[in-house]
Parts: structure tokens; sequence; C-alpha cells
């Protein structure tokens, strides 16, 4: 007798474990304002069943020149509120830096802040690619990072000429989607793309790119939604081969 079992469906992120990108720290960019805000923020992504988030401030230099010492000093801040808040959640910080014209003094003379394995996430503007992007993205690699492009699919000057996803791929660059991309948060035609690189298995990270309240409530209402996170647990992400730091240093 043949028996059919229902493919379990999961209605959070705990398959994920770590989340790789959002903005927690409070008041250093667009993020979370104050510590209150961070914390609820937190609280949304562990009741989503994520258990380490890897925070990801931006560094831009016209709007938000954070320096590796601001964002460890918001780190502490915000370990320390979540520690007395008694969650089991284990927080880390990198870095999305904006490829400006500065970037490439920071990769020089920096100390960039990575994801682990020596990972730089990296966002540019949505409307037209930097002149220097890819001297930018071999700089990286040259210096041992390995570039991480943050929500490819928002880059709506990409999408028009979808072999650039392919060239970027083969610059070495590896993907990061967001999640709430799928859900059309951010318009139709992101979401169209966002579905054709993730079928196309070009994505290599899901992050959350948590900001505030309202990506909190989208996020959850992605999280009941069946269809979606039957497509997302099609594919392999490498969220699950992240470990805290804490834990990674133990080692
Ligand atoms: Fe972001």
């Amino acid at each position: 007798m043949l028996i059919f079992r229902k493919k379990h469906i999961p209605s959070n992120f705990a398959f994920l474990r770590t989340d790789v990108h959002s903005h927690l720290i409070p008041g250093i960019d667009d993020g979370a304002k104050t510590l209150d805000d961070a914390l609820n923020l937190v609280k949304t992504l562990y009741a989503l069943g994520y258990r380490h988030l890897i925070t990801t401030p931006h560094v831009m230099a016209d709007l938000y020149p954070n320096t590796p010492a601001d964002i460890q000093d918001g780190l502490a801040r915000l370990r320390q509120a979540v520690q007395n808040a008694n969650m089991d959640i284990a927080i880390d910080a990198a870095a999305e830096y904006y490829i400006d014209e500065y970037f490439a003094a920071l990769i020089e003379y920096g100390q960039l802040m990575t994801l682990p394995g020596n990972r730089v996430l990296v966002e540019m503007s949505t409307l037209n690619a930097p002149s220097h992007l890819f001297n930018d993205l071999f700089r990286l690699q040259t210096k041992g990072y390995q570039p991480v492009l943050a929500h490819p699919e928002r880059y709506t000057f990409l999408k028009d000429d979808f072999r650039q996803y392919a060239r970027l791929k083969d610059y070495g660059c590896e993907f990061q989607l967001n999640l709430l991309s799928l859900t059309g948060y951010y318009g139709k035609p992101v979401r169209d793309t966002a579905f054709k690189l993730l079928k196309q298995g070009m994505i290599n990270w899901l992050g959350s790119d948590m900001h505030h309240e309202h990506h909190a409530t989208s996020l959850k209402a992605l999280a009941e939604d069946k269809h979606l996170m039957t497509l997302i647990t099609k594919y392999e992400f490498q969220n699950t081969s992240c470990k805290p730091e804490a834990l990674s240093q133990a080692e």
C-alpha cells in the first residue's frame, strides 16, 4: 500500500536559524531608532524562529559613516538589552557597505565588518550601477574578501538585462535575496525578479533586511503564506551553515 506523506510546510524561519541582513543597532542608520525599537524587532525575529542574527548597519560615506567601533559599541548595548530581556538569541554584527566612491579606500585601508567566511555584504544605487562596480568587486577579492550582493532583485537596471546577474556571479559575487521581495513588498517587478533568481538557483543567502515594524508585520505574514514557504523550502541556503561568533571562537 502506498502511503503519501504530506510534506511539512514550516510556518517560521527556524530552518534557516541565522538571519544575515538587518538594521537593528539603534540610531546609527535608517533602521531601529531606539533600543526599545530594536528589542521589539529582535523579539519578532525570535518568534519567527531565528536564533542567531548577524545585524548589518549601513556604511555609506555621505549618510551613515559608521566605523567598526560605532558598530561594536551599538552591538554591545543591543546584546546587553537582549540579555536583560532573557531572550536566548545570539547577536553578531557585520555591515552593509554601499559601493560609493569611498568604498575602494575602505577596502584598501579600513577594517571591514564581515559575515562568516570573510564575506562582505555590499549594496549599490537601485537606479544605476556605479562605474567602479566591477573594479571594487575585484579589489575585494584580491584582499581576500568574498562579496555578497544584498537584494540583487531590487536593482532595476539589472533585471532589464538578466545576463548582468550571470556576469556578477562570474565575478565571484554571491547573492542575498530579501525575503520580503517575494511578497511584493517592494513592488511587482522586484517580486518577479526575486522569483526568477530563486528558481534559477542563483540565491545563496536569505535576509530579512529588517528595519522597522512594517517589515516585522510583513515578515510574519510571509511566514503564514503556505505557497511562498513551500517555494522557499525547495532550495538550500548558506544561512544554515552560520555559527554564532561566540561558538566559533570556543572551538
Ligand atoms: Fe539593508
